[in-house]
C-alpha cells in the first residue's frame, strides 16, 4: 500500500485539499513542494488518530471541514486535491467531485487512489452481490463505483491512470490510481 500512496502523492504541490483524510496515512508521502494540506474528515475517531501524525508532519495540516460534499473553501483556491479510498465511501461521490472541481484552480490536479468496479464480469457480479453487505459492514463503502467513469462524468480530464488487482480477494482489490485535471480554461 505504501508504494501506491507514494505514487498517488507524487506531483502534489502548493495548497492541497484532502478529502477523507482519515488518520493521516498519506502524511509521510507528501512531497516537499506541498505548502499546506487542508483536511476534510467527518470521523472524530479518525481525526483523533491523526493527531500524532499531524504533530510530527513537516507539512502544515489543518482540518477545515467535515464533509467533502460541501467543502468550506473558495472557488479556485487550491492547487491540488487528494483522495485515497474515499470516493468508495462518501454518500454522493458525484457531489464530492463537483466540490473538488469547484475548489481547484483551473489547471489544478486531483490525485486519486481508489478500489472499485472490476472490468471482469465474474468479479463484478460478486461485487454487485456483496455491495449491500459491504455498505452495512464497512461504513458505507461501495464495491461497485467506477472512479474513472465518475471523474470523466464530473468534467475532469484523466492525465494518467493505472488499474490492476492488488493482493487480496478480487472484489476488494481492483485498484485505480491516477491524476485528473480541471481544464485550464474551465469556468470556476
Ligand atoms: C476507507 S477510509 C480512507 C481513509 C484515508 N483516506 C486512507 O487512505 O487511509 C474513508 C474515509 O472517508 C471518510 N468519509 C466518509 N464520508 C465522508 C464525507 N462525506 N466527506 C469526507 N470524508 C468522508 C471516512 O470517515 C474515512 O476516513
Amino acid at each position: 500500500m505504501e508504494r501506491w500512496r507514494s505514487k498517488v502523492t507524487g506531483g502534489l504541490k502548493g495548497r492541497v485539499v484532502e478529502v477523507g483524510f482519515g488518520s493521516g496515512l498519506n502524511i509521510e508521502h507528501y512531497p516537499g513542494e506541498v505548502d499546506i494540506v487542508l483536511a476534510v474528515e467527518p470521523a472524530a475517531v479518525a481525526r483523533r488518530l491523526a493527531r500524532q501524525r499531524i504533530a510530527a508532519s513537516s507539512v502544515p495540516i489543518e482540518h477545515i471541514g467535515l464533509d467533502g460534499q460541501s467543502i468550506p473553501l473558495d472557488d479556485g483556491s487550491c492547487d491540488c486535491a487528494l483522495a485515497t479510498f474515499t470516493l468508495c465511501t462518501v454518500p454522493d461521490a458525484r457531489q464530492v467531485l463537483a466540490e473538488l472541481r469547484r475548489v481547484l484552480k483551473p489547471g489544478g490536479s486531483f490525485h486519486f487512489l481508489e478500489h472499485g468496479l472490476s472490468p471482469d464480469e465474474s468479479v463484478a457480479r460478486w461485487q454487485r452481490r456483496l455491495d449491500p453487505l459491504q455498505r452495512r459492514l464497512a461504513d458505507g463503502c461501495h464495491l461497485t463505483r467506477d472512479p474513472l467513469a465518475l471523474l470523466s462524468e464530473a468534467g475532469f480530464r484523466i492525465e494518467w491512470s493505472q488499474q490492476r488487482y492488488a493482493r487480496g480477494p478480487r472484489p476488494w482489490s481492483y485498484f485505480t490510481v491516477g491524476v485528473a485535471t480541471k481544464a485550464a480554461d474551465a469556468a470556476p
